[in-house]
């Protein structure tokens, strides 16, 4: 039994990574490989049909060396960014990628079991919600969500002390300086650390049924 996890998030080593890598942490008595999608090239669906007669995507960008991972997972988890309330957009095309799988009753992702990981600089609730659509589309039973805070870019372009349309004005009010205890960070997050290894070992509780075929 092998357990994939995805960040979507196009920043590499930040919070949607670090949640993903702690419910793959959690498993237990299963394989685990994370995969970051920061700096890979995936474009959207196009719809162009080609994956129909035999659910493999025709597009040639870095989704398809992932193809057989996400074939050869028993299940996955998913995790992605708030960009605008909802997924940020690499995530949205990794995921309409698996269009290919539904044709022509493709089981290759049907059946399977996933963790929805949502991360918003304010709200990471548009993304669990993005995600469990998605599995519900793809017949892949959701079993939890994690969600958490994450930084801003506003914390670290430079301009957030001073810009009015920014994180900082947002969540603080103008003049806030910024300090290191008002930077959102997993570290002072121990509820969503609790709950992504919690996640991870339900993950794999179902996993173990599966093997034993309950
Ligand atoms: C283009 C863009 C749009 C964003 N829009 C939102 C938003 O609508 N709501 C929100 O809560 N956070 C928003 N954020 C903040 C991110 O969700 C936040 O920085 C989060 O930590 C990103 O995940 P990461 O740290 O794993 O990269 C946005 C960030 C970017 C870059």
């Amino acid at each position: 039994m092998n357990v994939l996890g995805v960040s979507c998030s196009p920043r590499k080593d930040a919070t949607t990574e670090r949640l993903v890598k702690e419910v793959l942490a959690g498993v237990d008595g299963a394989d685990t490989e994370f995969v970051s999608l920061a700096g890979k090239k995936i474009g959207p669906c196009i719809a162009c049909l080609g994956c129909v007669k035999d659910n493999v995507c025709v597009l040639k960008d870095d989704l398809a060396d992932l193809r057989g991972k996400i074939v050869n997972a028993d299940a996955y988890v998913i995790g992605g960014a708030n960009y605008f309330s909802g997924l940020n957009g690499l995530g949205r095309c990794f995921l309409e990628r698996w269009y290919q799988f539904r044709h022509r009753e493709g089981k290759s992702v049907a059946g399977k079991v996933g963790v929805a990981v949502g991360v918003g600089g304010g709200d990471p609730k548009p993304v669990i919600e993005d995600i469990r659509t998605f599995f519900q589309y793809n017949q892949v039973e959701c079993l939890a969500d994690v969600v958490a805070q994450g930084a801003a870019s506003c914390f670290v372009c430079g301009y957030g002390e001073t810009c009015t349309v920014g994180a900082i004005h947002m969540f603080f009010g103008p003049g806030t300086k910024i300090t290191d205890d008002i930077i959102p960070s997993l570290d002072k997050q121990p509820e969503s650390l609790a709950a992504a290894r919690a996640a991870g070992k339900a993950l794999s509780d179902r996993l173990k049924k599966f093997a034993v075929g309950t």
